[in-house]
């Protein structure tokens, strides 16, 4: 029986301290039910005493996902491993995850301990974790640039206080492939009692590295647990992206020789949930995601294609939950077909009011586009579950925008602030500048707009537009998603969803490290 490697994601705690990345409760339980569907070992959903709404959001998750491990992330002391035992307490297949810095830099300039006293508080933290469950991961941060010999130290001491998982952390992504598979073999062949722990890898992709790393980690070094996240999605340059692990390892299962209890065909629906709340756009070329990740352009690779499917293509595009995109419903659809189409892409919405809000939304867009592919169903269905949840202090309405080769641009907004409809009336270097400023003209936000991005859901001329805006102020980024055949309308929900998050008192739920 080939070996298991397990797939740790943490979307929701390290994709989620990504500037702007911030998601709401209720957004991280949607994705939350996903990483179920899609058979993750763990979740680790959040980090819970980074804030009241992290902590919440994983007691939420831990009430609800039972076919994965649940995990919370504690700086290694009793204050945080009580808040994290406290979060999982409903849940009876959870992990508190641990972990202090051990590098010099960061034991010296950030922690501003010595390594004993590191070494002390590594070893009590575990202990104090083993009263809670026996679920218990320690992770030594900035482990790729730690003195092996104090590093051997550390783990020998947390394992025999009951750590079952060791994560070697290559917190800044500084590794390479081949020294940080060694290091991981090393410290497996180094520490006395390694083998009562499963090893695991986490890395980042400053360097553009992390699956790589990963890898590596797993072939050279031994490692049984990757930990990543949807679409890489991380700080900086990211974390090891969860797709490209799974199908490199199961593509080149010759090679690896590992099993996986991940179900593939979930990987597209939660690449695209997870862009859509956090408004991360993909991009086209993105290994297994990417919308051009198994489009043959060329005339030699179609024909090889065409003939014999293997030429050139190494996965199939089905296997890991691309649609292709089917017509599937139309302005004549009626409820019922809808609500099958709904069940056949694994969308279960809470109510039948909820089904019928969609579909009133489906109405609505079948209105304005004649053929609706499943992408468009998936995104209806994400801003109907964003409206729901999200309290709505500013709502769009309606547009109207004029331009002409030579004139400037002109459009009338109307929305309403807290249920009192306004009209925004102004200029603008083009209609979505001159939408932003009617809505600006109403709401004088003193937000800066950092971000501006359109994407297409589906092809062609008729498809919806999907607009991303990131907005900055006093420190705090937000993001807001809108969707609309006409992009200047999407740019309109898109800014006012955005302002929405701004003005949301709801604390920030990003945990900064
Ligand atoms: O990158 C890092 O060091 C982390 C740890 C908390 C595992 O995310
Ligand atoms: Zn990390």
């Amino acid at each position: 029986m080939a070996e298991k490697l397990f797939i740790f994601d943490t979307t929701l705690r390290d994709g989620e301290q990504s500037p702007g990345a911030s998601m709401t409760k209720d957004e991280k339980i949607r994705i939350a039910k996903q990483l179920e569907r899609l058979k993750v070992d763990v979740i680790e959903a959040g980090f819970a005493a980074s804030s009241n709404g992290d902590f919440e959001a994983i007691r939420a998750i831990a009430a609800i996902v039972r076919d994965s491990t649940v995990c919370s992330l504690a700086r290694a002391n009793d204050k945080d491993i009580q808040r994290a035992a406290d979060a999982l307490a409903g849940s009876d297949n959870k992990r508190i995850h641990t972990f202090i810095a051990t590098s010099p830099l960061h034991m010296e300039k950030k922690l501003r301990m010595t390594p004993d006293q590191v070494f002390e508080q590594a070893r009590s933290s575990v202990r104090f974790a083993r009263k809670f469950t026996d679920n218990v991961e320690f992770s030594p941060e900035d482990g790729s640039r730690s003195d092996i010999d104090f590093l051997c130290r550390v783990l020998e001491a947390v394992i025999a206080e009951g750590a079952t998982t060791i994560n070697i952390a290559d917190t800044v992504g500084y590794a390479v492939p081949e020294l940080y598979g060694q290091l991981v073999k090393t410290l497996r062949e180094r520490v006395p009692n390694s083998d009562k722990a499963v090893w695991s890898v986490h890395c980042h992709n400053d360097l553009g590295m992390a699956v790589a790393n990963s890898l590596a980690g797993v072939q050279i070094g031994g490692a049984r647990q990757v930990e990543c996240t949807i679409n890489g999605l991380g700080e900086r340059a990211g974390n090891t992206s969860l797709e490209e692990i799974v199908m490199a390892v199961k593509t080149r299962k010759d090679y690896f020789g590992l099993e996986m209890g991940i179900d593939t065909t979930q990987i597209v629906p939660a690449s695209k949930m997870v862009s859509q709340v956090t408004g991360f756009v993909v991009q086209p070329n993105k290994a297994v995601v990417g919308a051009n990740a198994f489009a043959h352009a060329s005339g030699i690779h179609q024909d090889g294609v065409l003939k014999a499917r293997d030429t050139y293509e190494i996965m199939r595009a089905e296997d890991v939950g691309w649609a292709t995109n089917k017509i599937v419903l139309g302005k004549l659809s009626g409820r019922n077909a809808f609500k099958q189409r709904l069940q056949e892409l694994g969308v279960a919405l809470e109510s039948e009011a909820d089904v019928n809000a969609a579909f009133v939304r489906f109405k609505d867009l079948a209105d304005k586009k004649a053929e609706i592919y499943d992408e468009d169903i998936l995104s209806i269905v994400s801003d109907e579950a964003a409206a729901a949840h999200e309290h709505e202090y500013f709502r769009f309405v309606s547009l109207s925008q004029r331009s002409e080769t030579g004139e400037r641009p002109h459009a009338k907004v109307v929305f309403s602030v807290e249920g009192k409809e306004v009209t925004g009336d102004c200029d603008g270097n083009g209609p979505v500048d001159a939408t932003l400023n009617a809505i600006e003209s109403k709401v004088s936000s003193g937000a800066e707009l950092i971000l501006y991005s359109v994407n297409a859901i589906t092809n062609g001329t008729q498809a919806q537009g999907e607009v991303t805006v990131r907005l900055s102020r006093s420190g705090r980024i937000v993001n807001g998603v809108g969707t609309d055949p006409d992009i200047v309308a999407a740019s309109a929900k898109a800014y006012i969803a955005a302002l929405n998050r701004l003005q949301s008192k709801t604390e920030k739920l990003n945990p900064q490290l």
